[in-house]
Protein backbone atom coordinates (compact mmCIF):
# COMPACT_ATOMS: atom_id res chain seq x y z
CA UNK A 1 0.00 0.00 0.00
CA UNK A 2 1.73 3.73 -1.18
CA UNK A 3 2.32 5.44 2.33
CA UNK A 4 0.12 8.33 3.27
CA UNK A 5 3.36 10.40 4.52
CA UNK A 6 4.21 11.99 1.56
CA UNK A 7 7.83 12.97 3.16
CA UNK A 8 8.39 9.16 3.51
CA UNK A 9 7.31 8.38 -0.31
CA UNK A 10 9.84 10.85 -1.35
CA UNK A 11 12.87 9.54 0.90
CA UNK A 12 12.01 6.46 -0.57
CA UNK A 13 12.92 7.98 -4.16
CA UNK A 14 9.10 8.96 -5.56
CA UNK A 15 9.08 12.12 -7.09
CA UNK A 16 5.43 13.43 -6.45
CA UNK A 17 3.43 16.47 -8.09
CA UNK A 18 3.83 18.71 -4.91
CA UNK A 19 6.65 18.29 -2.88
CA UNK A 20 5.97 17.46 1.09
CA UNK A 21 7.37 20.26 3.28
CA UNK A 22 8.27 20.99 6.64
CA UNK A 23 10.57 23.62 7.52
CA UNK A 24 13.81 24.11 10.15
CA UNK A 25 13.26 25.41 13.51
CA UNK A 26 9.20 25.41 12.73
CA UNK A 27 8.33 25.32 16.38
CA UNK A 28 10.36 28.36 17.37
CA UNK A 29 10.32 32.15 18.89
CA UNK A 30 8.53 33.76 15.53
CA UNK A 31 5.56 31.78 16.75
CA UNK A 32 3.28 33.65 19.66
CA UNK A 33 2.33 30.44 20.88
CA UNK A 34 5.71 29.17 21.11
CA UNK A 35 6.52 32.16 23.30
CA UNK A 36 3.83 31.53 25.18
CA UNK A 37 4.66 27.82 26.16
CA UNK A 38 8.16 28.88 26.70
CA UNK A 39 7.12 31.52 29.59
CA UNK A 40 5.22 28.90 30.87
CA UNK A 41 8.20 26.36 30.91
CA UNK A 42 10.37 29.12 32.67
CA UNK A 43 13.57 28.34 30.09
CA UNK A 44 14.90 26.27 26.88
CA UNK A 45 16.39 23.58 28.31
CA UNK A 46 13.27 23.15 31.12
CA UNK A 47 10.95 23.28 27.88
CA UNK A 48 13.40 20.70 26.43
CA UNK A 49 13.15 18.44 29.13
CA UNK A 50 9.46 18.53 29.54
CA UNK A 51 7.67 16.18 27.50
CA UNK A 52 4.34 17.64 27.70
CA UNK A 53 5.13 21.02 27.07
CA UNK A 54 8.32 19.60 24.02
CA UNK A 55 4.76 17.83 22.70
CA UNK A 56 2.84 21.02 23.00
CA UNK A 57 5.35 23.08 21.01
CA UNK A 58 6.21 20.03 18.57
CA UNK A 59 2.39 20.27 17.33
CA UNK A 60 2.02 23.90 16.95
CA UNK A 61 3.23 24.06 13.70
CA UNK A 62 1.62 20.88 12.81
CA UNK A 63 -1.65 22.84 13.96
CA UNK A 64 -0.90 26.18 12.07
CA UNK A 65 0.40 25.12 9.17
CA UNK A 66 -0.04 21.62 8.67
CA UNK A 67 3.27 20.75 7.69
CA UNK A 68 4.21 17.02 6.36
CA UNK A 69 6.50 16.40 8.98
CA UNK A 70 6.90 17.37 12.63
CA UNK A 71 10.63 18.06 13.90
CA UNK A 72 11.27 16.76 17.67
CA UNK A 73 11.24 19.43 20.19
CA UNK A 74 14.93 19.05 21.52
CA UNK A 75 18.77 20.47 21.03
CA UNK A 76 21.38 19.37 19.66
CA UNK A 77 23.43 20.07 22.97
CA UNK A 78 21.52 17.83 24.88
CA UNK A 79 24.15 15.03 24.31
CA UNK A 80 26.92 17.08 25.79
CA UNK A 81 24.69 17.82 28.51
CA UNK A 82 23.92 14.29 28.86
CA UNK A 83 27.49 12.78 28.92
CA UNK A 84 28.40 15.37 31.87
CA UNK A 85 29.27 18.48 30.44
CA UNK A 86 27.52 22.17 32.38
CA UNK A 87 24.75 23.42 29.78
CA UNK A 88 23.14 26.86 30.13
CA UNK A 89 21.71 29.23 27.66
CA UNK A 90 22.40 32.94 28.12
CA UNK A 91 19.38 34.85 26.41
CA UNK A 92 19.92 37.17 23.45
CA UNK A 93 23.22 35.17 23.62
CA UNK A 94 23.21 31.22 22.56
CA UNK A 95 24.61 28.26 24.14
CA UNK A 96 27.25 27.94 26.91
CA UNK A 97 29.22 25.00 27.69
CA UNK A 98 32.32 23.95 30.24
CA UNK A 99 35.05 23.50 27.73
CA UNK A 100 37.22 20.47 26.66
CA UNK A 101 41.00 21.74 26.20
CA UNK A 102 42.80 18.55 27.48
CA UNK A 103 42.61 14.55 28.45
CA UNK A 104 41.92 15.84 31.84
CA UNK A 105 38.59 17.53 30.35
CA UNK A 106 37.59 14.61 28.49
CA UNK A 107 38.27 12.20 31.24
CA UNK A 108 35.61 14.16 33.55
CA UNK A 109 33.19 13.32 30.72
CA UNK A 110 30.72 10.51 32.56
CA UNK A 111 30.37 7.05 30.34
CA UNK A 112 27.96 6.92 26.90
CA UNK A 113 25.63 4.24 28.74
CA UNK A 114 24.57 6.70 30.93
CA UNK A 115 23.27 9.13 28.88
CA UNK A 116 19.91 8.00 29.21
CA UNK A 117 19.45 9.30 32.55
CA UNK A 118 19.22 12.41 31.21
CA UNK A 119 18.01 11.70 28.04
CA UNK A 120 14.76 9.76 28.86
CA UNK A 121 11.84 12.70 28.84
CA UNK A 122 13.32 13.45 25.18
CA UNK A 123 12.17 9.51 24.27
CA UNK A 124 9.00 10.31 26.40
CA UNK A 125 8.52 13.49 24.21
CA UNK A 126 9.32 11.17 20.85
CA UNK A 127 6.57 8.56 22.09
CA UNK A 128 3.77 11.14 22.61
CA UNK A 129 3.77 12.62 19.41
CA UNK A 130 3.84 9.26 17.41
CA UNK A 131 0.67 8.94 19.15
CA UNK A 132 -0.74 12.56 18.76
CA UNK A 133 0.52 13.21 15.51
CA UNK A 134 -2.40 13.39 12.46
CA UNK A 135 -1.75 10.29 9.94
CA UNK A 136 -0.16 11.48 7.16
CA UNK A 137 2.47 13.33 9.42
CA UNK A 138 5.75 12.24 9.25
CA UNK A 139 7.83 12.35 12.88
CA UNK A 140 11.59 13.39 12.46
CA UNK A 141 13.74 12.68 15.17
CA UNK A 142 17.42 14.22 14.97
CA UNK A 143 21.13 14.61 16.69
CA UNK A 144 24.26 16.84 15.74
CA UNK A 145 26.39 15.89 13.85
CA UNK A 146 29.67 14.78 16.16
CA UNK A 147 31.67 17.64 14.62
CA UNK A 148 29.22 20.58 14.76
CA UNK A 149 28.36 18.72 18.87
CA UNK A 150 32.76 18.90 19.07
CA UNK A 151 32.79 22.60 17.96
CA UNK A 152 30.47 23.37 20.97
CA UNK A 153 32.19 21.34 23.42
CA UNK A 154 35.74 22.18 23.04
CA UNK A 155 34.70 25.86 22.64
CA UNK A 156 31.86 26.31 25.42
CA UNK A 157 29.97 28.15 23.10
CA UNK A 158 29.19 29.21 19.16
CA UNK A 159 32.24 30.27 17.31
CA UNK A 160 32.05 32.15 13.92
CA UNK A 161 34.82 29.91 12.90
CA UNK A 162 35.23 26.82 15.31
CA UNK A 163 38.81 28.21 16.14
CA UNK A 164 39.40 26.33 19.08
CA UNK A 165 37.69 23.18 18.00
CA UNK A 166 40.42 23.21 14.56
CA UNK A 167 42.80 24.28 17.34
CA UNK A 168 42.40 20.72 19.64
CA UNK A 169 42.44 18.87 16.01
CA UNK A 170 45.86 20.21 15.11
CA UNK A 171 47.64 20.39 18.02
CA UNK A 172 46.08 17.31 20.41
CA UNK A 173 44.60 15.12 17.33
CA UNK A 174 44.57 11.71 19.86
CA UNK A 175 41.86 13.93 22.57
CA UNK A 176 40.14 15.17 19.53
CA UNK A 177 39.93 11.91 18.11
CA UNK A 178 38.88 10.32 21.67
CA UNK A 179 36.00 13.26 22.09
CA UNK A 180 34.52 12.54 18.40
CA UNK A 181 34.48 8.82 19.04
CA UNK A 182 32.63 9.79 22.08
CA UNK A 183 30.01 11.73 20.39
CA UNK A 184 29.56 9.37 17.81
CA UNK A 185 29.14 6.43 20.45
CA UNK A 186 26.65 8.44 21.82
CA UNK A 187 25.02 9.65 18.91
CA UNK A 188 24.35 6.39 17.81
CA UNK A 189 22.57 5.25 21.28
CA UNK A 190 20.44 8.57 21.44
CA UNK A 191 19.01 7.94 17.46
CA UNK A 192 18.62 4.38 18.27
CA UNK A 193 16.23 5.15 21.05
CA UNK A 194 14.33 8.01 19.61
CA UNK A 195 13.75 5.58 16.51
CA UNK A 196 12.29 2.70 19.34
CA UNK A 197 10.12 5.38 20.93
CA UNK A 198 8.30 6.05 17.44
CA UNK A 199 10.98 8.63 15.10
CA UNK A 200 10.00 7.72 11.76
CA UNK A 201 12.80 9.73 10.06
CA UNK A 202 16.30 10.95 11.64
CA UNK A 203 18.41 14.03 10.74
CA UNK A 204 22.22 14.50 11.24
CA UNK A 205 22.85 18.11 11.70
CA UNK A 206 26.29 18.97 10.77
CA UNK A 207 25.97 22.85 10.93
CA UNK A 208 29.55 23.98 10.66
CA UNK A 209 30.64 21.31 7.80
CA UNK A 210 31.88 23.98 5.95
CA UNK A 211 34.60 25.19 8.23
CA UNK A 212 36.36 22.01 7.45
CA UNK A 213 38.52 21.78 4.66
CA UNK A 214 38.43 18.54 2.03
CA UNK A 215 40.73 16.27 3.86
CA UNK A 216 38.67 16.84 7.54
CA UNK A 217 35.66 17.35 5.76
CA UNK A 218 35.84 13.70 4.63
CA UNK A 219 37.24 12.49 8.13
CA UNK A 220 35.26 14.46 10.29
CA UNK A 221 31.98 15.02 8.89
CA UNK A 222 31.83 12.43 6.29
CA UNK A 223 33.31 9.73 8.23
CA UNK A 224 30.99 9.93 11.18
CA UNK A 225 27.75 9.98 9.62
CA UNK A 226 28.71 6.93 7.85
CA UNK A 227 29.14 5.01 10.54
CA UNK A 228 26.29 6.53 12.32
CA UNK A 229 23.65 5.37 9.45
CA UNK A 230 25.66 2.15 8.82
CA UNK A 231 24.92 1.34 12.84
CA UNK A 232 21.67 2.94 12.65
CA UNK A 233 20.58 0.92 9.35
CA UNK A 234 21.61 -2.37 10.67
CA UNK A 235 19.04 -2.18 13.06
CA UNK A 236 16.69 -0.24 11.43
CA UNK A 237 16.84 -0.59 7.71
CA UNK A 238 13.83 0.96 7.18
CA UNK A 239 14.16 4.41 9.73
CA UNK A 240 15.52 7.12 6.38
CA UNK A 241 18.16 9.09 7.23
CA UNK A 242 18.84 13.17 6.46
CA UNK A 243 21.76 14.08 6.07
CA UNK A 244 23.30 17.98 6.29
CA UNK A 245 26.47 19.02 5.47
CA UNK A 246 25.94 22.47 6.17
CA UNK A 247 27.70 24.73 3.40
CA UNK A 248 30.04 21.79 2.43
CA UNK A 249 30.10 22.70 -0.95
CA UNK A 250 31.83 20.35 -3.03
CA UNK A 251 31.54 18.34 -0.52
CA UNK A 252 27.66 17.53 -1.51
CA UNK A 253 28.79 15.49 -4.39
CA UNK A 254 28.82 11.64 -3.47
CA UNK A 255 28.01 12.62 -0.16
CA UNK A 256 24.61 10.61 -0.04
CA UNK A 257 26.57 7.44 -1.67
CA UNK A 258 29.72 7.83 0.57
CA UNK A 259 27.56 7.77 3.81
CA UNK A 260 24.52 5.90 3.12
CA UNK A 261 22.02 8.76 3.81
CA UNK A 262 18.24 8.76 2.55
CA UNK A 263 18.66 12.41 1.59
CA UNK A 264 20.78 15.41 1.60
CA UNK A 265 19.91 18.64 3.33
CA UNK A 266 20.98 21.68 0.86
CA UNK A 267 21.78 24.96 2.58
CA UNK A 268 21.33 28.21 0.66
CA UNK A 269 24.95 28.53 -0.78
CA UNK A 270 24.44 25.75 -3.81
CA UNK A 271 21.91 26.59 -6.35
CA UNK A 272 18.92 24.67 -7.36
CA UNK A 273 19.97 24.00 -10.82
CA UNK A 274 24.02 23.13 -9.67
CA UNK A 275 22.27 20.90 -6.78
CA UNK A 276 20.04 19.12 -9.45
CA UNK A 277 23.00 17.86 -11.40
CA UNK A 278 25.60 17.30 -8.95
CA UNK A 279 22.70 16.23 -5.57
CA UNK A 280 19.67 14.81 -7.04
CA UNK A 281 21.24 12.53 -9.49
CA UNK A 282 21.94 10.52 -6.60
CA UNK A 283 18.38 10.79 -4.79
CA UNK A 284 15.94 13.04 -2.46
CA UNK A 285 17.09 16.47 -1.64
CA UNK A 286 15.57 18.81 0.86
CA UNK A 287 15.46 22.65 0.94
CA UNK A 288 16.80 25.39 0.19
CA UNK A 289 14.94 28.50 0.36
CA UNK A 290 16.66 31.63 1.94
CA UNK A 291 15.24 31.81 5.30
CA UNK A 292 15.20 35.41 5.11
CA UNK A 293 12.11 35.14 2.75
CA UNK A 294 10.18 34.54 5.83
CA UNK A 295 10.92 37.96 6.86
CA UNK A 296 11.22 40.15 4.20
CA UNK A 297 7.91 38.16 2.22
CA UNK A 298 6.72 39.65 -1.05
CA UNK A 299 6.78 39.00 -4.58
CA UNK A 300 9.81 37.74 -4.34
CA UNK A 301 9.18 34.99 -1.44
CA UNK A 302 6.45 33.52 -3.74
CA UNK A 303 9.20 33.72 -6.92
CA UNK A 304 11.86 32.04 -5.55
CA UNK A 305 9.05 29.33 -4.07
CA UNK A 306 8.34 28.97 -6.96
CA UNK A 307 12.14 28.39 -8.76
CA UNK A 308 13.24 26.15 -6.09
CA UNK A 309 9.97 24.03 -6.75
CA UNK A 310 10.04 23.72 -10.17
CA UNK A 311 13.76 23.34 -10.32
CA UNK A 312 13.30 19.93 -8.29
CA UNK A 313 10.45 18.94 -9.89
CA UNK A 314 12.19 15.89 -11.82
CA UNK A 315 13.48 13.99 -9.08
CA UNK A 316 12.34 13.56 -5.40
CA UNK A 317 12.35 16.29 -3.35
CA UNK A 318 11.71 17.34 -0.17
CA UNK A 319 11.00 21.60 0.39
CA UNK A 320 12.33 23.27 3.37
CA UNK A 321 14.76 26.32 4.15
CA UNK A 322 18.66 26.58 3.66
CA UNK A 323 18.97 26.84 7.43
CA UNK A 324 16.14 27.72 10.53
CA UNK A 325 13.09 30.14 10.47
CA UNK A 326 14.58 32.81 12.39
CA UNK A 327 12.55 34.88 15.16
CA UNK A 328 11.96 38.34 13.44
CA UNK A 329 10.33 35.79 10.85
CA UNK A 330 6.78 36.74 9.59
CA UNK A 331 4.22 34.18 10.41
CA UNK A 332 2.15 35.18 7.55
CA UNK A 333 4.89 34.50 5.37
CA UNK A 334 5.07 30.89 6.05
CA UNK A 335 1.28 30.85 5.09
CA UNK A 336 2.54 32.12 1.92
CA UNK A 337 5.47 29.98 1.19
CA UNK A 338 3.33 26.69 1.87
CA UNK A 339 0.52 27.92 -0.63
CA UNK A 340 3.30 29.08 -2.99
CA UNK A 341 4.66 24.96 -2.80
CA UNK A 342 1.05 23.51 -2.99
CA UNK A 343 0.25 26.27 -5.27
CA UNK A 344 -3.28 27.14 -3.49
O1 LIG B 1 13.92 22.49 14.15
C1 LIG B 1 13.20 22.43 15.17
O2 LIG B 1 12.19 23.15 15.32
C2 LIG B 1 13.50 21.37 16.21
C3 LIG B 1 14.21 21.78 17.39
C4 LIG B 1 15.65 22.26 17.24
C5 LIG B 1 16.19 23.30 18.03
N1 LIG B 1 17.54 23.37 17.78
C6 LIG B 1 15.44 24.13 18.97
C7 LIG B 1 16.03 25.39 19.46
C8 LIG B 1 16.70 21.75 16.45
C9 LIG B 1 16.66 20.68 15.37
C10 LIG B 1 17.88 22.46 16.83
C11 LIG B 1 19.19 22.16 16.24
C12 LIG B 1 20.35 22.95 16.65
N2 LIG B 1 20.62 23.50 17.89
C13 LIG B 1 21.48 23.19 15.83
C14 LIG B 1 21.66 22.66 14.42
C15 LIG B 1 20.85 23.37 13.41
C16 LIG B 1 21.28 24.77 13.13
O3 LIG B 1 20.46 25.68 13.43
O4 LIG B 1 22.36 24.96 12.58
C17 LIG B 1 22.39 23.96 16.57
C18 LIG B 1 23.72 24.48 16.08
C19 LIG B 1 21.84 24.14 17.88
C20 LIG B 1 22.46 24.82 19.05
C21 LIG B 1 21.67 25.98 19.50
N3 LIG B 1 20.44 25.89 20.11
C22 LIG B 1 22.03 27.34 19.41
C23 LIG B 1 23.31 27.86 18.78
C24 LIG B 1 20.98 28.07 19.97
C25 LIG B 1 20.96 29.55 20.22
C26 LIG B 1 20.63 30.31 19.00
C27 LIG B 1 19.17 30.61 18.98
O5 LIG B 1 18.53 30.42 17.92
O6 LIG B 1 18.67 31.08 20.03
C28 LIG B 1 19.97 27.15 20.36
C29 LIG B 1 18.66 27.48 20.98
C30 LIG B 1 17.45 26.89 20.35
N4 LIG B 1 17.32 25.61 19.89
C31 LIG B 1 16.20 27.54 20.24
C32 LIG B 1 15.30 26.61 19.68
C33 LIG B 1 13.82 26.80 19.41
C34 LIG B 1 15.87 28.94 20.71
C35 LIG B 1 15.78 28.87 22.19
C36 LIG B 1 14.75 29.78 22.83
O7 LIG B 1 13.54 29.49 22.80
O8 LIG B 1 15.21 30.76 23.41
Amino acid sequence: MTSSKTILRALDGETLPTPPIWMMRQAGRYLPEYKATRAQAGDFLSLCYNPDLATEVTLQPIRRYGFDAAILFADILLIPQALGADLWFVTGEGPRLSTITSQADLDKLGPVSDIHETLNPIYQTVRNLSGALPIETTLIGFAGAPWTVATYMIAGRGTPDQGPAHRLMNEQPEVFDALMDKITEATIDYLLMQIEAGAEVVKIFDSWAGSLPSAAFQKYSLEPARRITAALKAKYPDTPIIGFPREAGDGYIGFAKATGVDCVALDNSVTPGWAVKNVQVDGCVQGNLKSSHMVTGGQALVDETRAIVKAFSGGPHIFNLGHGITPDADPDNVQRMIDAVRDV
